[in-house]
C-alpha cells in the first residue's frame, strides 16, 4: 500500500530572491565560515591584485545555498572589478558566448551559475578561452568558411555548480582553483542568524538564534528564511522578541523537526524505512515514490540526509540507517536496509 502523504511545496527551499540579496554578504570579512577557502581566496586575490592580474578560474561546488554566488560576488568585489552573470541552460550557441567574453572589461569575473548545465558541444568552446584568452569563431559557410581568432580580456571565470559529477573532467581540470563549499555548523549558523537579524532589525535572544541554526540544516539560506518566519510568529503571538520558546513553537507549526528536517525529508525517511523496508531502493523510484523530482531530491534533501546519517548511498540505492528508524519512532527490522549496517 502507498502510503499517501499531500504534496506540500517545502517552503524553506525554494528561492526568495528579495530575502537573499539583502542579507547576503558583500566582503570576505562579512562571509561567515569555509574558514580554508576563505584564506585560500583571501590569499590568491592579493598576489594577483599585486601583480595586476586577472584570478585565476575559480571552480565552486556544492548544495544550495551555502553561498556560492555570494562568494562570486565577493571575489569579484575584492578584486574591485565588474562582475558579469549567467548560467550554464542560458548559453545556447558559441555566439552567446562570444557575445559576453568580447565584452568583459579585462580582469572581469564572468560568472556561469550551474555550470554543469552547459551544453557539452559548448564546453570546448571555454578551453582556449580559459587557456590563453583566444575564441576562435567560424566565419561564413561552405568552401568560403574561416576560422578567425579573436583576442579576448584576461577575464576569471567563476562556475558554480550543485554537481561536480557532471562537469567533464577536461573542464574541470581548467580551473586553477576547485572547491568545494561545506555545510556550515551550529555555531556558524547562530553567527549568520544574529548578522541577518541585525540587518533586518529583528529583536533576538541568544538561544533563539541556536534553535533556528540547530534547525537550518547546515545551510545559511534555510537559516535565514526560518529566521524571518520566527519573527512573524514571534510577532504575532508573542509581542516580536525572538526566544527560544518563540523559535521552537514557530518551528514546530512549520513542521521542522529538532534535527532540521521538514515534511519532504520525513516523507523520504518515511518512504524508504516503511514502504521499502529500509531498502535499499533506487533514486528514481524513490522519486516517483514521494513525488518530487530527481534531481531536487539529489541535490537539495539527499545531502543533508546522508550527513546526518540518517540514509546511506549503497550500490543497489538509497537505504535508512538505524538512526532512521529510530528519528521516525520505529523499529528498525531485522530486514534489508537495517542489515546494512
Ligand atoms: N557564508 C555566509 N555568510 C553569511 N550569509 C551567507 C553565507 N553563505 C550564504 N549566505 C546567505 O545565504 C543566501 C544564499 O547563498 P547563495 O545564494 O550564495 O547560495 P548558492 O550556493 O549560490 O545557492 P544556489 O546553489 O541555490 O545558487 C545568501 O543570500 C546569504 O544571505
Ligand atoms: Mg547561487
Amino acid at each position: 500500500m502507498t502510503e499517501t502523504v499531500p504534496r506540500i511545496q517545502t517552503p524553506f527551499l525554494v528561492a526568495e530572491d528579495e530575502l537573499d540579496r539583502s542579507l547576503r554578504p558583500r566582503r570576505l570579512e562579512e562571509f561567515v565560515g569555509q574558514d580554508t577557502l576563505r584564506e585560500q581566496l583571501t590569499v590568491a586575490i592579493e598576489a594577483c591584485s599585486a601583480r595586476g592580474e586577472a584570478l585565476d578560474h575559480l571552480l565552486l561546488a556544492g548544495p544550495p545555498g551555502l553561498g556560492k554566488t555570494s562568494l562570486a560576488q565577493i571575489v569579484a568585489a575584492e578584486l574591485d572589478v565588474p562582475f558579469v552573470q549567467t548560467a550554464g541552460p542560458a548559453l545556447e550557441r558559441k555566439g552567446d558566448i562570444a557575445a559576453f567574453l568580447t565584452a568583459l572589461e579585462p580582469r572581469s569575473v564572468f560568472f556561469v551559475d550551474e555550470i554543469h548545465r552547459l551544453p557539452r558541444t559548448l564546453e570546448e568552446t571555454f578551453y582556449p578561452a580559459m587557456e590563453d584568452h583566444r575564441l576562435p569563431i567560424t566565419v561564413g559557410q561552405g568552401a568560403g568558411a574561416r576560422v578567425v581568432t579573436l583576442d579576448l580580456p584576461p577575464f576569471t571565470l567563476i562556475g558554480a555548480t550543485t554537481r561536480t559529477g557532471l562537469l567533464t573532467t577536461p573542464l574541470r581540470d581548467r580551473f586553477g582553483i576547485q572547491a568545494r563549499v561545506e555545510p556550515y555548523s551550529v555555531a556558524e549558523l547562530a553567527v549568520i542568524v544574529r548578522r541577518s537579524a541585525g540587518i533586518l532589525q529583528i529583536e533576538l535572544e541568544e538561544d533563539g538564534a541556536q534553535a533556528i541554526a540547530a534547525r537550518s540544516r547546515g545551510t545559511p539560506r534555510v537559516a535565514n528564511r526560518l529566521l524571518k518566519r520566527v519573527r512573524d510568529f514571534a510577532e504575532v503571538r508573542m509581542e516580536g522578541v525572538v526566544t527560544s520558546e518563540a523559535a521552537q513553537a514557530a518551528l514546530e507549526m512549520l513542521q521542522v523537526d529538532d534535527r532540521g528536517l521538514d515534511r519532504l525529508d520525513r516523507d523520504i525517511l518515511r518512504t524508504i524505512c516503511v514502504k521499502f523496508a529500509g531498502g535499499p531502493v533506487g533514486l528514481s523510484t524513490l522519486a516517483v515514490a514521494v513525488g518530487e523530482e530527481q534531481d531536487t531530491i539529489e541535490d537539495v534533501y539527499e545531502p543533508y540526509l546522508l550527513q546526518e546519517g540518517l540514509i546511506k548511498r549503497t550500490p543497489r540505492g538509497r537505504a535508512a540507517t538505524a538512526a532512521a528508524f529510530t528519528h521516525l519512532g520505529l523499529d528498525a527490522p531485522a530486514g534489508a536496509g537495517a542489515s546494512l549496517f
